[in-house]
């Protein structure tokens, strides 16, 4: 498990801050008849411009950028000539290096107008995400994440995908600590002041169980019911968790940053 000094620390954050800008700019393009692979094309290119790497293309054989995963698809949708449509949802996962250090987030958007429980269904996520965030000050333990983010996605009537775990991140773009999105609390290594987390809760409207596609990548949930993702990199601090991976901007717009005091 790695410490890191406030001088590393925004150098993660300037990683960051490319994939959480190119991210806001892919949102743009969603809409009806976008092929996910134009997504990734675009991602590739930008990411160029700002002399950054994309971190996924190439990680054990990950063919693409991006990944785009559609309605059902939970993680590691592959970008391909598939053509966006009215009412999907779309979970796009972006990872950079820069400069020695990695940037990692994902987001779930709507295509066009959705029913309204895939609407929750992504607020879901998103929340959940900043209740795992709240438990992340020195003193706490990992598992106080995974318990926060269970509890609170369950209490919504949707269930946590337990295949996938987030992560250490900063000079790898998987490192200790695992931190599951389930789990009882105060378990696992305690949290302090220079430790750097992606936390990405993953959720489904109906069951957990996950199958993975012929293309070996793609997790879909087994019962084909929707999931949404939502991931960001985040640093404990003195001051509170640090969330690496919003721009001022999101920071300002946030929801459910208002009632918390953040670093
Ligand atoms: N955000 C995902 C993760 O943290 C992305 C990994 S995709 C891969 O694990 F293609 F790189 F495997
Ligand atoms: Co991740």
């Amino acid at each position: 498990m790695i410490i890191y000094c406030q001088e590393e620390i925004s150098s993660i954050k300037k990683s960051n801050q490319i994939v959480t800008k190119i991210l806001s700019e892919l949102r743009r393009m969603i809409a009806p008849g976008v092929q996910t692979k134009e997504l990734d094309e675009y991602a590739e290119v930008r990411v160029k411009e700002m002399n950054a790497v994309p971190a996924f293309k190439g990680y054990r054989g990950y063919p693409a950028s991006l990944c785009t995963s559609i309605n059902e698809e939970i993680v590691h949708g592959i970008p391909s000539s598939r053509r966006l449509r009215e009412g999907d949802i779309i979970s796009i996962d972006f990872g950079v290096l820069y400069e020695g250090y990695y940037g990692d987030a994902a987001v779930t958007y709507p295509v066009g107008n959705i029913t309204p429980r895939a609407k929750k269904l992504i607020e879901t996520a998103e929340e959940t995400f900043f209740k795992g965030v709240e438990q992340m000050r020195p003193g706490k333990r990992i598992s106080d994440i995974s318990f926060a983010i269970q509890s609170h996605v369950e209490s919504q009537g949707f269930s946590v995908i337990r295949a996938f775990v987030g992560h250490g991140i900063g000079l790898s773009l998987h490192e200790e600590p695992q931190v599951p999105n389930f789990g009882l609390p105060g378990r696992g290594p305690k949290i302090k002041s220079g430790m750097v987390l992606a936390i990405e809760p993953m959720i489904a409207m109906g069951d957990w169980d996950v199958e993975i596609l012929d293309d070996n990548w793609t997790a879909i949930t087994r019962d084909r019911s929707l999931s949404a993702h939502y991931e960001h990199t985040v640093a404990i601090t003195e001051k509170g968790p640090e969330i690496l991976s919003l721009s001022d901007e999101e920071k300002k717009n946030a929801p459910y940053l208002k009632e918390n005091h953040y670093a």
